[in-house]
């Protein structure tokens, strides 16, 4: 995929699955602008990382609830490298009680803004600019197997931000289908991130066991058995963005070692 361009958000954290996804398109050659919170750990490092597998890259703070933000990434990355060919919607926030009855409006208006309202905005910047390419470019949302089904622990305002990505991702893809923009989503299960650490211990609180307990607890409910790397779901997005998936748009990719997604 050598000559392409993506812009990746929330990308900078050394554990998190932005970094993992910036790192592996690096490695099949396209150049990466990776995005986060200014002052986030790692967005000094991630350019250098990105740089060191022979490809160009580019760091920007960016909060994904600021179109001001947004709209800088944008042109930045026009300027840069004179074209967006990949945009990876990563960025997202787990917040809220597993209890319905304990979310609060601060809960709900941070999930809405930054899972759903922020991607959208994202996705809005930049389609006019794919559109305007000789390369249409393709769109991939990191939803999760939360917004394809219910699990038992999760909060509702997580749940419900995740089923309205897989909305969007569908809508967007079903508009932009005749320009060539092809719109996918991927759903990942269980991944040892930082993120994934807050939902160990709300397991754990909730059953009142402890965290190595609550890993062993979740593994059991994964038919591959294990909680997977960053890299997985980097991998998919590596594929979702090759000509390899050309005649896929529309989906919500499962990556979850085959856990089921709920109700
Ligand atoms: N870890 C899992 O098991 C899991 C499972 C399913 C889905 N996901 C999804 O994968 C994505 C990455 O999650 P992760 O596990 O790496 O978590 P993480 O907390 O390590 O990473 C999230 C990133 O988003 C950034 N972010 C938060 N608010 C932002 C904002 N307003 N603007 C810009 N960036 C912002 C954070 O700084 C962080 O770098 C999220 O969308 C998450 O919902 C994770």
């Amino acid at each position: 995929m050598t000559n392409r361009t993506a812009i990746v958000t929330g990308a900078s954290h050394p554990k998190g699955i932005g970094r993992a996804i910036a790192i592996c398109l690096a490695r099949s050659g396209v150049n990466v602008v990776a995005t986060d919170l200014q002052g986030s750990t790692g967005l000094d490092t991630i350019a250098a990382e990105i740089a060191s597998h022979g490809v160009k890259g580019h760091a920007i703070a960016c909060d994904v609830t600021s179109k001001q933000d947004i709209e800088r990434v944008i042109s930045e990355t026009k300027l840069k490298f004179g074209a967006i060919d990949i945009l990876v919607n990563n960025a997202g926030v787990g917040m809220g009680s597993a209890n319905f009855l304990e979310v609060t409006d601060t809960d709900w208006n941070i999930s809405l803004a930054v899972n759903l309202k922020g991607l959208a905005d994202f996705c809005q910047a930049a389609i006019p600019e794919m559109l305007s390419q000789d390369n249409a470019g393709c769109i991939i949302n990191i939803a999760s197997l939360s917004g394809l089904g219910a699990i038992e622990d999760i909060p509702v305002c997580y749940t419900a931000s995740k089923f309205a990505v897989i909305g969007l991702t569908k809508q967007l893809a079903v508009q932009y289908a005749k320009d060539g923009i092809r719109v996918n989503a991927i759903c990942p299960g269980s991944i040892h991130t930082q993120m994934h650490e807050t939902v160990l211990d709300m397991i754990a609180n909730e059953n009142n066991i402890s965290i190595a307990e609550a890993q062993k607890l979740e593994d059991s409910n994964i038919p591959l058995g294990f909680t997977g790397k960053p890299d997985v779901v980097g991998d998919t997005v590596v594929y979702l963005a090759s000509d390899s998936s050309r005649y896929m748009t529309g989906v919500a990719l499962p990556v979850a070692g085959g856990m089921s997604p709920g109700l």
